[in-house]
């Protein structure tokens, strides 16, 4: 009797064109790269974001590297505190142009996070060596220091303020 190939019914057929169809899947999965980028993982996990995202580098600043990211522009706004450049981009409100604070940005605040004033004598002028606090009573280190960490647990520390002839 010859030999022949019994799928048996048609739905038995079917079923098994399914599970090669699905076997075949597991074992080569796509890898293409879908046009537009998915919004959810109905194509699989083998996609990549359209661009990378925006990564914040630690640098070193200077008073006068410092100064233009003072948010006039709509830029990233930095201040420093101690030494510690922080990213406070996300405080717009309290650091740009028209914020209470606008005068920290792109400044050494220290001094006058320090003594809690904005007032402009607060600040050193960017192209005069760095303010060294040496005056402060301790109660104002504290509460600079106070402020440090009210930045460290907000902000992104993104670099150290050195002076403008080290960098
Ligand atoms: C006129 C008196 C002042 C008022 C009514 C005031 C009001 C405020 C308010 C409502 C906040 C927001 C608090 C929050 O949402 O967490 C704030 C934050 C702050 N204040 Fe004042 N403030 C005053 C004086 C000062 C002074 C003299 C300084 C000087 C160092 C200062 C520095 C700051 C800083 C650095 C923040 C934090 C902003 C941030 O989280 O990025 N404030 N202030």
């Amino acid at each position: 009797m010859a030999y022949t190939l019994d799928f048996g019914t048609p739905v038995n057929t079917a079923l098994l064109i399914y599970i090669l169809y699905s076997v075949q899947k597991i074992v080569f999965p796509s890898t293409s790269i879908p046009k537009t980028v998915p919004s959810e993982f109905k194509h699989g996990y083998s996609w990549m974001p359209k661009e990378h995202p925006p990564t914040v580098l630690f640098k070193t600043y200077t008073p006068k590297t410092l100064e233009p990211f003072n948010g006039k522009n709509g830029g990233r706004i930095l201040l420093a505190i101690n030494s510690i450049v922080f990213d406070v981009t996300a405080g717009r409100n309290f650091y740009g142009p028209d914020g209470m604070y606008g005068n920290f940005a792109g400044r050494d605040a220290s001094r006058g996070m320090a003594k809690q004033s904005f007032d402009l004598d607060m600040l050193t002028a960017v192209d005069q060596p760095l303010d060294k606090l040496q005056d402060l009573r301790p109660d104002e280190i504290e509460n600079m220091k106070g402020w440090i960490e009210h930045f460290s647990n907000k902000y992104v520390i993104c670099g150290k303020l050195v002076e403008n002839d080290a960098a």
